[in-house]
């Protein structure tokens, strides 16, 4: 644990909208008068009919209700488009830099208001009305920004799918939320190499049926199958429709879009956001956090498949009328200077990216990033898993040149936006901690009874208060939303995260305490991998568990036990690995198998993770007590052949 600190240099805390006495004012302002406090910030996005109330929540066992502005009437595409036609028209509004770093385009607030309107008025003449779910299946295109601002505009609720996820697990979330049209791309291409979008497409409307339209965006020019009774062609639909599309005026309360994550047990959850709450916080943690300003030219690596897509590529910079990049391709195509030959070739103020890329770009050493300039950068953020302090340093001193204060920022997709967070003019850094809580956060750390610990301490993180942009509930399934996230403690939301805080109050978040397992900054349930591991003929039993991994931050360690009579070859070691990642995707690929002829499980047959977390973290001396188990001796035969022995 590192305990070096970073002051905020004179200059931040002058040019930065907030310094630390006025994040304190504004902070405790937050918390004392959470009304107050959003009614004046709510006025930040533009209203149809003016909100009268504010904060509407409960938190009661039973009646797990939260509502934000909900007399309000707003649109979430008009906010993000044409408000800004007036000031902005001509301004970018997205940078596209595709994966062949010959090819980038501008894209200004009049074109993309242009181009919404036509992939809106394509959904309009297909009977896509108010509240009907579209599924978003799309590479980093300019098309997937259309595609979600289109559905924002005539009030359709969008569920993105990450492209890498397989046909089987695409297939599972147009059914959850049962899309009657999905849009996608003839393909993908990522690092040179192509991915079968539509193939994909095709192949999970032919599993789970229901689909009337598949709008196809022509990406590649690969060959791919028409249905000519239920494809089109977007551009041919695009040149039938015009770019007037009137904004659909929505209830502050109805959904915006739904976003499927992966939990401890079951399918993935169907996370609901809603309009105005989640507009206001994506837009108001964007500007603060960020501190962003007119002119700036920001970049967010992730891609819209995830929830930092959402709200840090779209929703909170065009709200705030910035210029968002959105890149195509990966970090290491065609080399490893790509992020920072990016930077230096759109003047890039605002880099955001995952501790994942920034250790996996570390091991090939300073000279990729110190042959670019990088002068234009001015503040560096962190996402989606802890970042352990070496990548921290390493970010600081060699992307940044020791100049950018980096914001570690820890949120999840049920918090639509960051929760804890470094301000960049206030808030003093200590690489690895997410620091203190935005404005209106409340965190507790709780123990294991739900007793609230004060001061420097360590336990599970619960947030006590509500906050606009908090997730509504699961979609369809509002009793499992309250099982989840209000059921383990009482009267708060629980994060599924472990934390410590330290003396100065600093949140330092320690990882999942859950069956989650955090591969590359994404999330993927242990109890997914496992029921594609047994849906596999030769296995009779599984069980997954994480593991620290250099790059991913956690790697997927599954035992397995096979049927009777089954040879535990090599061969099949790797036939398993290859059916997980073609039955949920590549995330999901385990990167380590062990053969076990038994679990260890309790009398009353529970496995217990406990061992096989310590197994596999090559910690075999600190297994505790093992005599509870129905059969101890099938520790000896794990440990002995465990597979991550350094
Ligand atoms: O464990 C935390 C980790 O990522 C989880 C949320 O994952 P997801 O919903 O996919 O959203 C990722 C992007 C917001 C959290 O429960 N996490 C996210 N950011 C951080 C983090 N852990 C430590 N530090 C962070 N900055």
């Amino acid at each position: 644990m590192s305990e070096k600190i970073y002051d905020v240099s004179a200059d931040w805390a002058k040019r930065a909208y907030v310094d630390d006495a006025k994040y304190r004012e504004m902070y405790a302002h937050s918390v004392k008068d959470p009304n107050g406090f959003w009614a004046e910030h709510g006025k930040r996005v533009g209203w149809i009919k003016p909100f009268t109330k504010v904060e509407n929540v409960s938190y009661a066992p039973g009646n797990i209700s939260i509502k934000w502005f909900e007399d309000g009437e707003l649109n979430v595409a008009w906010n993000c488009i044409d408000r800004h036609l007036d000031k902005r028209g001509d301004q970018t509004a997205i940078i596209w830099e595709g994966d062949d770093p010959s090819e980038s385009r501008h894209i200004t607030y009049r074109q993309l208001h242009d181009e919404v309107c036509k992939m809106a008025n394509i959904l309009r003449t297909r009977n896509v009305k108010k509240g009907d779910r579209v599924t978003i299946y799309l590479p980093m295109i300019p098309e997937a920004a259309y595609a979600m601002l289109a559905c924002a505009r005539i009030g359709a609720i969008h569920s993105v799918v990450f492209g890498g996820f397989s046909p089987d697990s695409l297939a599972q979330r147009i059914k959850d939320c049962d899309s009657k049209v999905v849009i996608t791309a003839d393909e993908g291409l990522r690092g040179g190499k192509k991915v079968p979008l539509k193939a994909n497409v095709d192949a999970a409307i032919a599993k789970t049926g229901g689909v009337d339209w598949v709008v196809v965006v022509k990406r590649t020019g690969g060959k791919i199958d028409m249905n000519p009774t239920r494809d089109l062609w977007y551009h041919e639909a695009a040149a039938m429709v015009t770019t007037d599309c009137p904004c659909e005026p929505m209830n502050a309360e109805d959904p915006l879009f739904i976003l499927y994550t992966s939990g401890s047990t079951g399918t993935p959850k169907g996370v609901l956001h809603t309009s105005a709450g989640y507009l206001v916080f994506a837009s108001m943690t964007h500007q603060y956090v960020f501190d962003y300003h007119d002119g700036d030219i920001y970049w967010c690596t992730a891609d819209v498949g995830w929830v930092t897509g959402h709200s840090y590529i779209l929703y909170g910079p065009l709200c705030n009328g910035a210029t968002t990049l959105m890149f195509e391709g990966v970090p290491n195509y065609p080399d490893n200077s790509r992020f920072w030959n990016v930077i230096d070739k759109h003047k890039v103020n605002i880099f955001y990216t995952a501790p994942t890329a920034i250790r996996a770009l570390m091991q090939s050493g300073d000279d990729p990033v110190k042959k670019t300039s990088r002068k234009s950068l001015r503040l560096l953020g962190s996402v989606g898993e802890p970042i352990n302090p070496e990548a921290w340093e390493w970010y600081h001193r060699v992307v940044g040149d020791d100049r950018c204060p980096i914001v570690d920022t820890w949120w999840q997709t049920e918090t639509g936006g960051i929760l804890i967070t470094p301000l960049p003019g206030a808030t003093k850094l200590k690489p690895g901690s997410a620091t203190r809580p935005f404005f209106g956060v409340v965190p507790e750390i709780v123990d294991a009874e739900g007793k609230t610990l004060d001061g420097a301490t360590e336990g599970n993180l619960c947030i006590a208060k509500s906050w606009p942009g908090q997730m509504r509930t699961v979609y369809g399934d509002h009793a499992r939303f309250e099982q989840t996230y209000f059921s383990t403690y009482k009267n708060k939301y629980f994060t599924g995260d472990g934390c410590r805080r330290d003396a100065d109050g600093y949140y330092w978040i320690t990882g999942r305490v859950d069956d989650v397992i955090n591969v590359s900054g994404h999330r993927m349930g242990t109890a997914e991998v496992e029921s594609s591991l047994v849906a596999h003929e030769a296995v009779s039993e599984a069980a997954v568990v994480g593991y620290p991994h250099d790059i991913k931050g956690q790697g997927i360690y599954a035992y397995v036990t096979l049927m009777k009579g089954t040879e535990p070859t090599e061969a099949l070691r790797k036939e398993l690995v290859a059916w997980v990642r073609k039955d949920i995707g590549p995330i999901a690929s385990p990167d380590l198998i062990q053969f076990a002829p038994g679990l260890p499980k309790t009398r009353s047959g529970k496995i217990m993770r406990r061992i096989l977390r310590k197994i596999a973290e090559d910690e075999p001396s600190s297994l505790g007590d093992t005599s509870t188990l129905a059969d101890p001796a099938v520790v000896d035969d794990l440990v002995d052949n465990r597979q991550n022995k350094k």
